[in-house]
């Protein structure tokens, strides 16, 4: 299937965007925490989602260009294994830039999802696959894929299904979470359909530390905008022009950590609520775990899930697995 220029229009949308008294319950409880913190999908308001796309092409962040790299050479394979008319299912959606490959690569696919928490972005980037793929059945789901979501009350068409979880989103998760959240993809497949999901895997610590924190500051605007959106939206007054971007790689728990540091004493206030911090404390954003191949194959069986097979680059930065129910 090649994209065409033509105008297209989304079979479906469903809002189940969680409603923004979970934003506030996150933040007021993250913050009242000894390590403060935040989970990393509130991160993505417009501009959080918009920034994350400027991430994608920065020298440093190896991650979208490595999983790109092969998906290219493996689309044979890919469209072998996932046979015709398959329905691909992608949580996690974002920019749907990784979905042409597979597309492109597919026998006459007869749908797409598209599945995110970031509503206006994920309208836009759905609408924009709709026109370029007027044959193509297109729905979104603005949707918290932390929480279950009932698919089998959408009009999604029938056929094999294919869930698509590319970008190494896995890795934001700590190993009880991202079991869950395997099972909970999981429970979306019905006999013979099959999970295609990128992780990212572990490297050198300079490479993991310059891809979280590029020399272009990108990743750092992307890390502060969670402040912004916390002042603008859960009616806050935190400088933040007061903390700093830091990544680092946490070897023990296998992760990159990303904090926003406070570079002075200050208070802040959130809807009403006043919270201190000192000079040197942190905020933690963001986890990205990365992964041996076995530690993936047996956080996947955690889940009942089986590889199939595996494909990596040539360096070994970063593999795509495809499960099946075990
Ligand atoms: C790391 S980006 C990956 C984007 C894209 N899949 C890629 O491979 O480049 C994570 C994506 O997942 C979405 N996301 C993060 N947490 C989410 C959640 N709990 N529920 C639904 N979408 C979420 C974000 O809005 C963002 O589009």
């Amino acid at each position: 299937m090649t994209p065409s220029q033509n105008a297209g229009a989304l079979a479906f949308f469903e809002d189940l965007h969680p409603p923004k008294s979970r934003f506030l319950d996150d933040v007021l409880t993250g913050l009242a925490k000894r390590q403060k913190s935040i989970p990393p999908k509130h991160f993505y308001d417009a501009k959080g989602s918009a920034l994350f796309d400027d991430i994608t092409g920065t020298d440093d962040y190896y991650v979208t260009r490595t999983e790109l790299g092969i998906l290219d050479g493996i689309a044979d394979d890919i469209a072998a294994r996932a046979g015709k008319d398959t329905v691909v299912i992608e949580p996690g959606s974002g920019s749907s830039v990784k979905i042409d490959r597979l597309l492109n690569a597919l026998d006459a696919p007869a749908a797409y999802v598209g599945l995110d928490i970031s509503k206006d972005h994920l309208i836009s980037a759905c609408e924009d696959l709709a026109a370029r793929y007027p044959g193509l059945t297109v729905g979104a789901i603005c949707a918290d894929f932390t929480q279950a979501v009932p698919l089998g009350e959408f009009p999604i068409p029938d056929g094999r299904r294919l869930v698509f979880f590319p970008g190494s989103t896995i890795g934001n998760f700590e190993p009880d979470g991202a079991r869950s959240l395997l099972c909970r993809l999981r429970d979306w497949l019905r006999p013979g359909d099959a999970i295609l999901i990128g992780a990212d895997r572990v490297k050198s610590a300079e490479v993991l530390e310059n891809a979280y924190d590029d020399q272009q500051g990108v990743t750092a605007a992307f890390n502060l905008n969670l402040l912004t959106r916390i002042n603008r939206e859960l009616n806050g007054d935190i400088d933040t022009g007061a903390f700093s971007h830091r990544a680092v790689w946490n070897a023990e728990l296998s992760r990159v950590e990303m904090h926003l540091v406070a570079n002075r004493d200050m208070q802040f206030t959130v809807s009403g609520q006043t919270f201190a911090m000192k000079k040197g404390e942190t905020i933690h954003t963001e986890n990205s775990h990365k992964f041996t191949i076995d530690r993936f194959t047996a956080l996947a069986a955690s889940a009942d899930l089986s590889v199939k097979t595996h494909w990596s680059d040539d360096r070994g930065y970063f593999t795509l697995y495809w499960l099946e129910r075990a």
